[in-house]
């Protein structure tokens, strides 16, 4: 289901999330208002999350808000995980106090709505034969049909939940991270722009771009996209492991068993020693040295924005499609200006918890002359 071979899949529902999103920006062009980038790439992340889940998109990018309060659903659970991830002995305590309501409920029944739907659509005779369509959860529920002991109801109702919860603030964050830094640094953004307007031109790329023209024909823009996942990692914890019963030694530190270690990922990105004197900066080019050095193999071993190891991000290729997708997209038919209160408070600011989200990245856009 996360896998590179099932992402061509996907592309179609990615694809009509950017359409979307690419009216809607023509609207606030045309408005020629100051707008919250964060929060239309947060109605992007949440849409195409659904769309991959459900092959049904939660409506944010049709209405432009969050009528059912999704987000703040979500940012509540997870500033509860974040507490007491950190003091887990507090969960006896607060649990209880949790909201029973609000956006967390409304995902539960929507997760179960979609499941009764698409059940019943299954089961009808005229669909016999049929493919359903190709999203995570007719695929989970598929493998529940044929093996309901190996996977229960309960399995998938948590995979459908968890993609929602995990896939789409950080896709937002990493999304809002790379337009942020692509602005700051407006000769980055002018070099992507070049980038994609010649590959255009040279045909060597569709409108929209598919995942592996991307991949083939845009490597500063798969530059791009490696820096903001350093600069601006998505989650700002460690990620905590166990150590073994054997015990461990770490930088000369004899560490006992059953502890737990981790690196922040915001961290590791700052490690001089692996980026260069200037890992503080935002400069894709590292990337392209990295790669024509042969260094690209090691430097992935320190780079923990997906976190690493067994319980590494499960979503990672789902992330790097839907940015490999949209960002061209905006890049060539867009012009941006920050905010200039973003710049006069020193850039962009974030709340720090589990997600480290933006706050304040607001900006104008410009639509482009088709050339
Ligand atoms: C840029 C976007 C994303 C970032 C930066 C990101 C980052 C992360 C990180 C840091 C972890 C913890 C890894 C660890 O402890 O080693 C994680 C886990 C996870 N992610 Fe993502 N993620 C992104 C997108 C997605 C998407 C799109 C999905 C789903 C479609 C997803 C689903 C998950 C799940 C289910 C886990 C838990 C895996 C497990 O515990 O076995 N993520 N992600």
């Amino acid at each position: 289901m996360y896998s590179m071979s099932s992402l061509v899949g996907y592309e179609p529902f990615v694809n009509n999330c950017t359409s979307l999103l690419t009216q809607r920006l023509n609207e606030c062009a045309k408005a020629g208002q100051t707008v919250n980038l964060y929060h239309w790439l947060q109605c992007y992340a949440f849409d195409v999350i659904g769309e991959i889940t459900f092959a049904d998109r939660f409506g944010l990018l049709d209405v432009g808000e969050d009528k059912e309060g999704i987000f703040i659903a979500i940012d509540q659970r997870s500033n509860y995980a974040t507490f007491v991830g950190v003091f887990p002995w507090l969960h006896q305590f607060l649990f209880s106090l949790q909201p029973k309501t609000g956006g967390g409920l409304f995902l539960l029944n929507y997760t179960l709505k979609q499941i009764e739907k698409r059940q019943s659509l299954l089961k009808d005779p005229k669909n016999a034969g049929r493919e359903g369509p190709p999203d995570i959860m007719t695929k989970i529920l598929l493998a529940h049909e044929e093996n309901p002991e190996k996977v229960t109801k309960m399995d998938l109702i948590t995979m459908c939940q968890s993609n929602i919860g995990a896939g789409s603030d950080t896709t937002a964050i990493t999304l809002s991270a790379i337009l942020y830094n692509l602005l700051r640094y407006p000769h980055t953004y002018k070099k992507l722009q070049d980038e994609i307007d010649t590959a255009a031109k040279e045909g060597r790329i569709s409108d929209p771009v598919t995942f592996k023209e991307a991949q083939e024909q845009l490597p500063y823009l798969q530059a791009v996209m490696k820096e903001a996942l350093r600069m601006h990692p998505a989650t700002g914890l460690p990620m905590a492991r166990t150590v073994p019963s054997s015990g461990t030694t770490i930088c000369n530190h004899v560490i006992p068993a059953g502890s737990a270690v981790g690196i922040n990922a915001w961290v590791a990105g700052r490690n001089t020693s692996i980026f260069g004197p200037d890992a503080g900066q935002w400069r894709p080019e590292r990337w392209l040295e990295i790669e024509s050095s042969g260094r690209g193999g090691e430097v992935e071993k320190y780079s923990f924005s997906f976190g690493m190891g067994s319980r590494t991000c499960i979503g990672k290729n789902i992330s790097l499609l839907e940015m490999s997708l949209l960002i061209p997209q905006l890049v060539r038919k867009f012009d941006f200006v920050l905010d200039g209160d973003v710049e006069r408070s020193g850039g962009v600011k974030s709340s720090n918890r589990w997600f480290v989200k933006q706050t304040n990245f607001r900006g104008r856009v410009f639509a482009r002359k088709a050339s």
